[in-house]
């Protein structure tokens, strides 16, 4: 075999092993949303069955309302993740729309209320009123659960979570997830992004991670975007991931929404 004809081969499998691996990413974000989404409600059924109980061994009223009212609270919160997720079966389409990226961030939030507060991890929004970004809503929300779910993992003793979405100028809308965990150390940033590299032995006590994929499908998601993910990591501080993405045209042609605060490129550095 001729040394061309030789990279001509490496080439094509180069090619498919790409599209491979393409697959396999696709595969653990629609498995991060159905695992989220299996945890949750099995949270939610053991509320259920635990207040109908207490109304069944219980005969006074006050009891009784108060356990009818968990149970209504709880099925309430059940319909709201049903929404969500047919809401985003919806957007399953490969279509680009002009989608609320604020509003996205509270439905994602919906889904991981529960286990982040079993982390001990609290919430902190700041969530403004910014033009619609040119997104699949769904691919969106699968790069906010990995996002999330590694700010977790990385907050093993509780912490703060921070999740800003804001407009740094005409053209681009900017999500900032921020944690108060362990920090990437310089020598392994660089590596965060490459398909399989993992610092995690496995999946944790919820499923959750081990595989590193996490990471290169939210940079595939976002370069598919047009978008840019950047890093910034402090050990023992904590880790920003900033996401800009831009924002959708108007059908005029006009950019719209109105620019203010400064934009999270500052003292971020990519990783690539
Ligand atoms: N918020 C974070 N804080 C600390 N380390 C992180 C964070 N997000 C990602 N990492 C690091 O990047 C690696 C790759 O992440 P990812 O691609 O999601 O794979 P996985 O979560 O399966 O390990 C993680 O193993 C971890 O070392
Ligand atoms: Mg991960």
């Amino acid at each position: 075999m001729s040394h061309s004809e030789r990279v001509q081969q490496l080439e094509q499998q180069l090619a498919t092993l790409q599209e491979r691996l393409l697959q396999a990413e696709r595969l653990t974000a629609v498995g991060e949303l159905a695992g989220t989404t299996t945890h949750e409600f099995n949270n939610i059924l053991m509320t259920i069955m635990n207040y109908a109980k207490m109304g069944l061994r219980r005969t006074d009223e006050a009891t009784r309302t108060k356990a009818l009212s968990r149970i209504l609270e709880a099925s309430e919160r059940a319909a709201k993740i049903t929404q969500t997720i047919l809401g985003a079966v919806r957007n399953r389409s490969a279509n680009f729309e002009p989608t609320n990226l604020s509003q996205l961030v509270r439905d994602t939030l919906v889904l991981l209320e529960r286990e982040l507060s079993k982390y001990r991890i609290a919430v902190e929004l700041q969530l403004d009123d910014t033009a619609p970004v040119l997104a699949n809503g769904n691919q969106i929300q699968q790069v906010l659960l990995n996002l999330l779910i590694n700010a977790r993992q990385a907050m093993p003793r509780g912490g703060h979570l921070r999740i800003a979405v804001r407009q740094p100028d005409a053209e681009t809308v900017e999500l900032v997830v921020r944690d108060t965990g362990t920090g990437i150390s310089p020598d392994v940033l660089p590596k965060i992004f490459d398909p399989f590299f993992s610092t995690k032995s496995g999946p944790d006590g919820s499923g959750r991670g081990g595989t590193g994929l996490g990471l290169a499908a939210c940079r595939n998601i976002v370069e598919s975007h047009r978008g840019r993910i950047r890093v910034q990591s402090t050990v023992g501080q904590g880790t920003a991931f900033c996401i800009g993405l831009p924002v959708a045209p108007t059908p005029s042609g006009h950019l719209s929404g109105t620019p203010h605060s400064a934009p999270c490129s500052q003292n971020t550095h990519s990783p690539l």
